[in-house]
């Protein structure tokens, strides 16, 4: 356990686990078809990369970078794309895969987007779901996870930049907030 963990939520076993499972699930539902997994940067990364060895199809992997605006017209939804994919998606079976669902507005928003790009399907595929956090609604294909409202760490995850390399999930250590300013 990291030294700056209050509690593990999930350990690297039950991550791991559920990986596979969601990637047999999605082999299964694209069976015949090419899919394109469009990860969200950074905290996605860890779990598209294990996802993506746990789905036996032919598969192209995509990236996008956003970030929300000011705090104000946080609640409107608008998100700033900082780096667009690089391929068309139009007429590709693309999967969204997130580290996590909070307020639901950036897949809200990154789904709409994508969708006005013509692709042949569009699914969601997020690692952890903070369901009572939802200010939009969002429909998430493939979730791995239902968790509680509390803010968390590890396994892409990260609070100042820090702890995205832990194989685990985690609660931080109140002092360790501290730490960082
Ligand atoms: P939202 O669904 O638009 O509110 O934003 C989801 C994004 O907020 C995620 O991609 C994370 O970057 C970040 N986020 C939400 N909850 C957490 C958390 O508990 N730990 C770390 N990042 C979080
Ligand atoms: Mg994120």
């Amino acid at each position: 356990m990291h030294p700056d963990a209050a509690r593990v939520l999930l350990s690297e076993e039950q991550i791991q686990a559920k990986v596979r499972e969601l990637g047999r699930r999605i082999t299964t539902d694209y069976a015949g078809k090419e899919v394109v997994l469009v990860g969200i940067l950074k905290g996605a990364v860890l779990f598209l990369a294990d996802l993506a060895r746990a789905i036996d199809l032919p598969l192209s992997l995509d990236f996008m970078s956003v970030s929300s605006y000011g705090h104000s017209t946080k609640s409107s939804g608008i998100v700033r794309i900082i780096k667009d994919l690089d391929e068309s998606i139009e007429g590709k079976h693309v999967i969204i895969v997130e580290d996590i669902v909070d307020t639901g507005l950036t897949l809200n928003y990154l789904k709409e987007t994508l969708a006005g790009r013509d692709p042949a399907s569009l699914k969601i595929c997020a690692l952890l779901d903070k369901e009572a956090r939802r200010k939009v609604a969002v429909t998430v294909d493939y979730v791995g996870f239902a968790i509680p409202d509390e803010f968390v760490v590890g396994y892409g995850l990260d609070f100042a930049g820090k702890y995205r390399n832990c194989p685990e999930i985690f609660i931080l250590k109140p002092e360790a907030y501290g730490q960082h300013s």
